[in-house]
């Protein structure tokens, strides 16, 4: 795929799809970084003298018009973030979309509204795609993060226009590539999170890519059953332990380590602040829940982290969002941060949960890179090829 660089923007409009399916309560944005990550790409076009449209979806309106999904919402935030002047342009294709960009000056940014108020958009219909490739010269995927929908404005499009990945699309690919395309190993991976099933591709690719694989969160009491350990109350799908234990002896056939918890800290209650004690993996009392990993497990994890080279993260360890429970995925996380900082070890990491808990741990900043992705991390995570990045190919 080409880059900014490889193909002419001056005197062209520029399609430019965006993810800013942000976080709101009533009309403030209460995350940003979505719409802080596509400012370099917004201003790389500008400089080489294109015009910036700006296409985009919010959230799930399913081809209907949802004023509270309109993107019009979204141009105070965008303005405040780029420091130029947005023009709103009220429908993504037609006649007011091609008069929002014929009132926008060079400079200023063109945004049009919600994709998916359109039914074409997410059937992919190739009428949308071309109206939509009407409207400009050349197609810039920015938005990683929906790349993994075959959508007019990600997938269709591309193919109808002389086309790039933005920055922000770029720095992903090139991160998720040292990660898992041809990382320097070992490598380790992190999955995380309630359940197994959810995750079962996942865990089947990375056995056979990554040195060692920690499972953690409810998923890991899965493999615990599998093993024949009782876990009590815990969250646990029982009728998943077959394919545990097809997971764990691919891992060995394939060379990959798993590590699971030798210790646990467990709960009567799921509750904040809920009384808990530190056992023996094996020895979960039977009216007991397993909550998080304890010190023990996080002592051997930090011994696996310092002797590897490579680190992606998906999934917290334990329920980190209701302390004390957070204890261990805070404590993971700060150990990757550090040796992340002192250059011993390249880590990425993504998804929404797992964001908030590196967030939380006060570790995000040191990672190499943080995805802005979710579904699609996972997707990629799983060895899939993206349709909005796979369009881009020239
Ligand atoms: C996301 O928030 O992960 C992307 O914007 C994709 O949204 P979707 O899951 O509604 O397609």
């Amino acid at each position: 795929w080409n880059t900014l660089d490889d193909v002419a923007l001056a005197g062209k409009t520029v399609l430019t799809r965006v993810d800013i399916n942000v976080p709101m309560e009533g009309d403030q944005v209460t995350d940003t970084t979505r719409i802080d990550k596509i400012v370099p790409t917004v201003e790389d076009i500008i400089a080489r003298g294109g015009k910036v449209v700006l296409l985009a979806h919010f959230d799930r309106p399913k081809g209907k018009v949802v004023p509270e999904m309109s993107l019009g919402r979204l141009k105070g935030a965008l303005e405040a973030a780029l420091k130029r002047k947005v023009v709103f342009g009220a429908d993504c294709v037609g006649a007011s979309a091609k008069a929002a960009i014929a009132a926008a000056a060079q400079g200023d940014v063109v945004l049009l509204e919600n994709t998916r108020f359109h039914a074409g958009e997410e059937k992919n219909d190739p009428a949308l795609a071309a109206e939509l490739a009407a409207l400009g010269d050349v197609f810039v995927n920015d938005a990683f993060s929906a790349a993994h929908r075959a959508h007019a404005s990600t997938e269709g499009v591309a193919k109808l226009l002389p086309r790039a990945a933005g920055r922000l699309m770029e720095a992903e690919l090139k991160a998720l590539e040292a990660a898992l395309g041809a990382p320097v190993r070992p490598v380790v991976a992190v999955v995380g999170g309630a359940k197994v099933s959810t995750k079962l591709d996942l865990l089947g690719n990375l056995v056979s890519k990554v040195d060692h694989l920690v499972i953690g969160g409810g998923m890991a009491n899965t493999f615990l059953v599998a093993q024949g350990i009782e876990v009590g109350k815990s969250l646990a799908e029982r009728d998943m332990a077959g394919t545990a234990r097809e997971i764990l002896g691919k891992a060995t056939a394939a060379g990959c380590t798993i590590h699971l918890p030798v210790d646990v800290v467990v709960a009567r209650e799921f509750k904040a602040g809920a009384a808990n004690e530190t056992v023996a993996a094996d020895a979960c009392p039977a009216d007991a829940m397993i909550l998080d990993a304890g010190p023990k497990t996080v002592a051997a994890l930090e011994k696996v982290f310092a002797g590897a080279k490579t680190l992606i993260w998906n999934g917290p360890l334990g329920a980190f969002e209701i302390a004390p429970f957070d204890a261990a995925t805070t404590a993971a996380a700060r150990s990757v941060a550090a040796l992340t900082r002192a250059g011993k070890l390249v880590s990425v990491a993504g998804g929404g949960d797992t964001v908030s808990a590196l967030n939380h741990a006060g570790a995000a900043g040191d990672f190499t890179f943080i995805s802005t992705a979710g579904g699609a991390f996972l997707e990629w995570m799983e060895g899939k090829e993206l349709p909005g990045v796979a369009a881009l190919q020239v």
